[in-house]
């Protein structure tokens, strides 16, 4: 299978996942583990806006620091400049921060609430470098749509 149709694959299984769910961390920890299983990638999980910094929300992967400050780290960047950000390899990306040293690259996805407004973001890791490109940034931000309505 190609990256495409992999994606293709979890989008729908995603889509019919959260159909009429209304829990946003029962939401978050199905996606995370769909995303993991059908991509392989090293670590999956959601970091939420709690009105002082980004907390860890749901994920799969080996533990991970708990709390990210606004504008710190890809995560903390992302979520301020209301973008994806791509980090082909971490250590190039200033101020990174490293949960483990096996990550080498990674895509953080923002997601916005109903009024446009980030309420955190999804964050992937994997073992290898320069593993996400466009076609990743395409089908994660439409998952972080979809997720944005829960
Ligand atoms: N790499 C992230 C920190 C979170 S862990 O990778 C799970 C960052 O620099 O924002």
């Amino acid at each position: 299978m190609t990256k495409e149709e992999r994606y293709e694959q979890l989008t729908a299984q995603i889509k019919s996942l959260i159909e009429g769910e209304t829990d946003a961390v029962s939401v978050m920890a199905n996606v995370a583990a769909a995303i993991q299983q059908e991509m392989g990638f090293f670590w999956t999980g959601f970091y939420l806006d709690k009105g002082d910094c980004l907390h860890l929300g749901p994920f799969q992967g080996p533990v991970a620091c708990m709390r990210i400050a606004y504008g710190r780290g890809v995560c903390g960047a992302a979520f301020e400049q209301r973008q994806t950000i791509i980090v082909p390899d971490v250590e190039q990306f200033p101020g990174h921060i490293a949960c483990s040293s096996l990550s080498q690259s990674e895509i953080v996805v923002p997601i916005f609430n109903d009024d446009g407004e980030p309420r955190g973001v999804l964050d992937i890791d994997s073992r290898e470098l320069s593993t996400f490109d466009t076609t990743d940034k395409h089908y994660l931000e439409q998952i972080c749509t979809l997720l944005g309505r829960i």
